[in-house]
């Protein structure tokens, strides 16, 4: 119901007319930036206590003003609040309904502070909330691809460059590609969080709080590991955000890139993977159809996670010092690449839990395509034939096998003979998948043995 009269704004005292609702609308963010009500209202309790140690508060008003702001929580948390038409933003939200309950002693609480302090610092807060959730999402996907991994043995596929089929590779090695990307992901997440752990409050609106609060002890109170040290930098400042969305886009990038390998995997074409009832759905036409929609959206959800960077860092750009409202901008890019991240995350983890590799498919597939062509010409190698050599007669075999249809491994002795003397009937051995599978023994390769303690190795450090 819109009121008659004057809505109450924190900053009112100054104007006469209303705000035009075209203006008061465009700048509301209450909507989305109550999702900051934890953080805002933690900052407000270690802010009144910081008050109450320099005198600011006495002990009566102190304990007056906690308990309003642990009232205003639950009505939060119960979805009682009642939002009123001055309610700009959550801070302003907060603060008229401590008000309202504590009277003069919450009238007191934005002694020495700004909401320029104050944003900044809940942001803070929820970066390292944020950051800290998604590590711990990103280590149970890698959980979930060191099970995939396991639960298909020595199963071999196809490597690919160019899409093309190039050589023999363990489907374990493969699955732990992802574990190492994302790893470096966790990494960036759990470096951003370091940025994130340098507490604004205590600065003020621009230059610094009007009061001598201990800032020490308010980073103490907040679990901050250091007090900025600028209050331009601090209040005018939204790096850690962009840092943020840059290792998110990073992850998502990496995401959509499984995704898309799960939506290859599980065409017809392919047929590497069987996706399960539960992680597939139907077409509305087509009776035949079990979609990878999971995978497909990880893929295409990417988009937004990037698009919130971008978007961020043009807002940022040329901005001048300190604190200007284009910064409210800041959080629905934040909120919605961590929606989408950690619901990319959830998906892309249902969707391998919930199916299974087809070994059969796996092992048609090495089938066609020379794989083991780069075998024949390593084992040429160890005859004594330059490499550059042994290239261009393996070159010339694959191109008389194209000609009798046949794979390079199926050409018989005397053809390989004639293309090179040094071949000899073991020649046969080394030209089998698990051979080649074998040869790849040095650190990094896909020789079984390496695998097996690879995927140990992920196991350790996945259950710490
Ligand atoms: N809602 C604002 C933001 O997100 C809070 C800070 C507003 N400060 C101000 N002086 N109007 O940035």
């Amino acid at each position: 119901m819109a009121k008659k009269q004057k809505a109450k704004r924190m900053w009112g005292g100054r104007f006469d007319g209303e705000l035009d609702p075209r203006i008061d609308r465009y700048n509301q963010s209450l909507p989305y930036d109550q999702r900051l009500v934890e953080e805002d209202i933690d900052g407000s309790v270690a802010w009144a206590r910081g008050l109450r140690r320099i005198g600011v508060l006495d002990a009566k008003e102190l304990g007056t003003i906690t308990k309003a702001l642990e009232r205003v929580r639950r009505e939060f948390a119960q979805d009682r609040f009642e939002a009123e038409p001055g309610d700009e933003d959550i801070h302003t939200a907060v603060e008229r309904r401590v008000v309202e309950i504590a009277g003069n002693a919450g009238a007191k609480l934005h002694t020495g502070r700004s909401r320029n302090d104050q944003v900044a610092t809940d942001l803070h807060l929820w970066l390292k909330k944020a950051c800290d959730e998604i590590e711990g999402a990103i280590a149970s996907l890698q959980r979930t691809l060191v099970e995939a991994a396991t639960a298909v043995g020595e199963t071999a596929i196809p490597a690919y460059t160019h899409l093309q089929r190039a050589q023999p590779v363990l489907l374990a090695h493969h699955l732990l590609a992802y574990c190492e990307m994302v790893q470096r992901d966790r990494e960036r997440f759990a470096d951003t969080r370091k940025r994130a752990d340098v507490m604004p409050l205590g600065c003020g609106a621009a230059v610094g709080s009007g009061f001598a609060i201990d800032r020490a002890f308010l980073a103490k109170e907040l679990g901050f590991r250091k007090v900025s040290a600028n209050s331009l930098d601090a209040v005018g400042s939204r790096d850690a955000a962009l840092e943020f969305l840059s290792a998110a886009s990073i992850l998502a990038m990496h995401l959509s890139r499984l995704g898309e390998e799960i939506v290859l995997w599980a065409s017809k074409e392919f047929g590497f993977l069987r996706l399960g009832d539960t992680v597939s759905t139907g077409s509305s036409l087509l009776p035949q159809k079990r979609n990878p929609d999971g995978a497909e959206l990880a893929r295409g959800k990417a988009g937004r996670v990037l698009g919130r960077f971008l978007g961020l860092a043009t807002t940022l750009k040329g901005l001048p010092l300190a604190y200007n409202k284009d910064l409210q901008e800041d959080k629905e890019a934040v909120f919605e690449a961590f929606d989408t991240i950690t619901g990319t995350l959830g998906a892309l983890e249902a969707t391998l839990a919930g199916s299974r590799f087809d070994a059969d498919r796996c092992a048609e597939a090495l089938e066609g395509g020379h794989l083991l062509s780069t075998e024949l010409a390593d084992y040429l190698v160890r005859k004594g034939m330059p490499f550059r050599r042994a290239h261009e007669v393996v070159g010339k075999l694959v191109q008389t096998a194209e000609q009798k249809g046949v794979d390079i491994k199926e050409l018989d002795l005397a053809t390989l003979q004639d293309a090179a003397p040094e071949i000899g009937p073991d020649v046969k051995r080394a030209l089998t998948v698990s051979a080649a599978l074998r040869a790849k023994r040095a650190v990094g390769g896909t020789a079984p043995a390496r695998v097996k303690r690879a995927l140990a190795a992920w196991r350790k450090r996945l259950a710490r």
